[in-house]
């Protein structure tokens, strides 16, 4: 089965998750695309959506939908989103499509998170896709210098502006055997708005699609 085919079928098991009245976040990325074509079959079910893009947004309103600011929507029942990495402790990397600030504000404010991945994405230690680090644009080397001091090789993403104002490190060959730690870490380094790892708020579902069907992982 060819990967397209694979984000389809891991997008179309999220939404057997949708309860009636649900009040829904929504990632961003090729995966979540379709899962936003999936939804819109059931927008009945829907009692409120939250974007986490101005892309999103944008494909939840052609899809009928309205969209709510989270300040209106309060706390949320569901968070969907993709990965661009997984293992089995559930922690992620996320933010290759650059979203990952608000993605992990989405995160944070949802009751589950259901992760949904084709297994092209399944490791055993994430980082061999590089770190998205967002980063306020006047503390760029600085936080590039802090990056090559943790043993990585920051690469500023070029002709990127994320949907807050910032621009994106992409870091590259970090060895990441404690995501917790590393996330806390990161995350402390003064001009870092938001790393790209999502393992002190991590997933809760995996919904990862195999050529022999869905594989379902439920986070203890
Ligand atoms: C967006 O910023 C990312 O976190 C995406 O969720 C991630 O890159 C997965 O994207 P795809 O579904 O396109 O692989």
């Amino acid at each position: 089965m060819d990967q397209g085919s694979k984000k389809r079928q891991a997008a179309r098991a999220a939404i057997e998750l949708l309860e009636p009245g649900i009040r829904l976040g929504v990632g961003t990325g090729s995966t979540v695309n379709l899962f936003i074509e999936e939804l819109a079959r059931v927008a009945d079910r829907v009692s409120a959506v939250v974007a986490s893009s101005h892309e999103t947004e944008r494909r939840l309103k052609a899809a009928g939908f309205t969209v709510s600011d989270l300040a209106d929507a309060g706390d949320l029942d569901l968070y969907v989103d993709g990965a661009d990495e997984a293992n089995k402790h559930f922690h992620l990397i996320k933010g290759g499509g650059g979203a990952l600030t608000r993605e992990k504000v989405l995160a944070a404010a949802s009751r589950r998170f259901v992760c949904i991945i084709d297994d092209s994405k399944w490791v055993a230690t994430l980082g061999k896709f590089p770190l998205p680090v967002e980063v306020v644009p006047m503390a760029q080397s600085y936080v590039a210098r802090q990056m090559v001091r943790a043993r990585g090789q920051p690469v500023p993403r070029k002709d990127f502006v994320t949907d807050n104002g910032n621009l994106i490190l992409d870091v590259h060959n970090l060895v990441i055997t404690n995501p917790p730690d590393l996330e806390t870490r990161f995350n402390q380094i003064a001009g870092v708005v938001t790393v790209g790892l999502f393992a002190n708020r991590p997933a809760d579902v995996i919904l990862m699609a195999t050529d022999s069907g869905i594989k379902r992982f439920d986070r203890r």
